[in-house]
């Protein structure tokens, strides 16, 4: 395809245009008629271990199963070794002396070489992937009984060759734990590595906590972050980071909802679950997917003020998904549930007098993280909701009145269920609303002016969740195509131009490892070693990078530029940058061209014009992730308008300064 755009055939300059002039058929963006102030959280992402999002994907431990925690407690390992006899190796369980890591492996090692006793891991899917040239650091929680063994660690290639290790030998007292790390570097790279460690000597060894971590993590911290994967999200500026999710927060059950203080402090002592997403869909297995929290609430903070994004928890009401078993803790036991809340905020801001402000000084951020959002439940339902939904807003406002309070109304945005829950939520006085909608692209034009009537004095809303999907039913990873995106672009200008109301949105899923998904479409697509922006997360990118700090008005005949003849349009003034933005959605097969005026503003004259356009079936993959790609250019406006030619299916923005 030709992605060339010659925009000096494009765009030629309307110099006759008079401040007051209306012309037919043309957009009038009105800066006199600057309407609203656009929230500095409008566009943010939403995160949720889904898809291998954290634990095989932003979490970059390379071992899985490191604690031997998994429902069965050798997935993931292999024993290896020709001298290996039935009990050398056993998964032993001090569940008495330590309740959230119990499990660890005893090796009755009689190795007189390297070779006849070890283990092996490959990784999460697929293998690990491992970066010639970079440092890999190798850690274990082991304790020796009077022996005397060495570890050989080793990273092989899928044709066993080496392609890395070093030798560990254990120090510390006997019959003691500890930690043990070494660092080496990988002389050859593979996507599809796997780890062994092979023992040599005799005695008794325990084993828990194995660990790899690549040394490129972001920032270069210690068992860290994939840096590639954050550096996309980091490369959107969003506005605010919505975690842990989704339906993880409220979990298959009860017992198995997320409990955010059980993922800070030491990471050998948080407590893993299996997934919400493991037995979820019986086309798409996942056995393996557990919750380690290595990535948990101290990480997710960190994370939010590492890429200047609001920090927005959501967390558990009391009820598991209804999805599932829709249990619900009875309203004279919601106590605990409320006093989460009321602790996270003061994790989150408390000082270093405070239980909880002290533990997040201990993990190392004395600052506070200055939380201003908390969402209480994710999709839930009904009249239980909203009973418990007031009890947490009593008790938090009474003690954080300035916290925002996010509530859900559901799973879908037209029905009787969600009319039910709005009206309560409005109700309640309710700080912000979070609506969902996974729906097709033909719902996503239709809806553009959704919040064109809502009531401003009202609620905001938080569109938290939302994706077009091209099909119906059946989720495929095939789905991120430009279709769904530009569908999506259309509808954002209704966000946009309802900036008064809404307030935050974010796209959903985000992350979706190419061999370990659950659910499609995704914003990001990554495996052990690359990574891609969809055509989705181009247009998330280009609307939150240039997300103004005003509306302006601007309309075709008087009327909002929302759908008729295929177009869409919403305009945003930076009054610190000084830059007048326009948004341009053209979903016709055919190429229009149309005249702008700008009124209320001197122009400076300088300016660029962003494409994003495609067939309607292109997407970007692992192989080709540049295939659809914004191409921006200068440009010079003389006067007060120009015209603009917007190509088939594209997304156009175009950009002026002014003074
Ligand atoms: O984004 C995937 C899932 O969709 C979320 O976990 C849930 O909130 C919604 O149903």
């Amino acid at each position: 395809m030709n992605y060339k755009i010659n925009f000096a055939i494009l765009i030629s300059t309307l110099c006759g245009i008079t401040a007051s002039a209306q012309i037919k058929d043309a957009i009038m963006v009105d800066v006199a008629r600057s309407e609203s102030k656009v929230s500095p959280t409008m566009w943010g992402i939403f995160f949720e271990d889904i898809n291998m999002g954290a634990d095989g994907g932003l979490y970059a431990e390379m071992v899985k199963n490191r604690s031997f925690e998994f429902l069965k407690p050798l997935m993931g390992w292999n024993i290896k070794g020709k001298k290996v006899k039935e009990g050398d190796v056993l998964v032993l369980n001090r569940q008495e002396a330590n309740v959230a890591n119990p499990r660890y492996l005893r090796v009755n090692v009689k190795a007189a070489l390297k070779g006849d006793v070890g283990l092996s891991n490959a990784g999460f899917k697929g293998g690990m992937g491992v970066k010639k040239g970079l440092r890999y650091d190798f850690s274990v929680r082991c304790r020796q009984q009077g022996a005397n063994v060495t570890l050989h660690i080793e990273l092989l290639d899928e044709k066993d060759q080496l392609l890395g290790g070093g030798i560990l030998k254990p120090s510390g007292t006997s019959g003691q734990w500890g930690k043990q790390e070494i660092s080496f570097t990988a002389n050859e790279g593979s996507g599809n590595a796997k780890l062994n460690i092979w023992m040599e000597g005799t005695g008794v060894l325990d084993l828990d906590m194995i660990s790899l971590f690549p040394g490129d993590t972001w920032k270069g911290r210690k068992a860290g972050m994939r840096a590639d994967m954050v550096q996309l999200l980091a490369d959107m500026k969003p506005g605010f980071i919505r975690f842990p999710g989704g339906c993880i927060v409220e979990g298959i059950d009860l017992a198995n909802r997320y409990q955010w203080k059980k993922t800070v402090g030491p990471i050998e002592e948080r407590q893993l679950i299996m997934n919400r997403w493991n037995t979820e869909f019986a086309h798409r297995p996942a056995p393996d997917y557990f919750q380690t929290f290595g990535l948990g609430f101290f990480e997710y903070f960190q994370l939010a003020e590492d890429i200047g994004a609001e920090p927005l928890p959501i967390l558990n009401c009391g009820m598991a998904c209804q999805f599932n078993t829709a249990e619900v803790v009875p309203l004279d036991q919601l106590d605990p549930y409320v006093e989460d809340a009321l602790d996270l905020i003061e994790f989150a801001n408390g000082d270093i007098s405070s239980k909880w402000g002290k533990l997040r000084t201990e993990m190392g951020h004395p600052a506070p993280f200055n939380l201003k959002y908390l969402g209480v439940g994710n999709e839930n339902w009904g009249p239980q909701y909203v009973e418990r939904a007031k009890v947490f807003q009593a008790a938090i406002k009474a003690k954080y009145p300035n916290i925002n309070l996010i509530f859900s109304s559901g799973t879908d945005p037209d029905s009787e269920r969600f009319r039910y829950l709005d009206a309560s939520l409005r109700e309640m006085k309710a700080d912000v609303i979070d609506e969902h909608y996974y729906r097709a692209p033909e719902w996503f034009l239709k809806n553009a002016e959704r919040y064109d009537q809502y009531d401003r004095n009202g609620p905001k809303v938080f569109a938290g969740e939302y994706a077009a999907h091209v099909d119906g039913k059946i989720i495929g990873s095939n789905r991120n195509i430009w279709e769904a995106a530009i569908a999506e672009a259309a509808f954002m200008t209704g966000l946009e131009r309802n900036a008064a109301v809404v307030n935050m949105a974010s796209y959903a899923p985000l992350f979706a490892n190419t061999e370990g998904w659950q659910w499609a479409p995704d914003l990001i697509w990554m495996d052990n070693l690359k990574i891609y922006g969809t055509p989705n997360y181009l247009v998330q990118k280009l609307f939150s990078t240039n997300k103004g700090t005003h509306t302006v008005s601007a309309l075709i005949n008087n009327k909002v530029i929302s759908g008729a003849d295929h177009l869409y349009v919403s305009s945003v003034i930076d009054r610190v940058k000084k830059e007048l933005i326009v948004k341009m959605v053209n979903t016709d097969g055919s190429v229009k061209t149309k005249e702008i005026a700008f009124e209320g503003v001197k122009l400076a004259g300088s300016g660029s014009l962003t494409v994003i356009k495609g067939e309607l079936s292109d997407r970007n993959t692992i192989d080709k992730p540049f295939f659809i790609l914004p191409k921006e250019e200068k440009l010079k406006i003389k006067g007060k308008g120009t015209t603009i030619l917007l190509p088939a299916n594209s997304v156009v923005m175009l950009k002026i300064a002014y003074h």
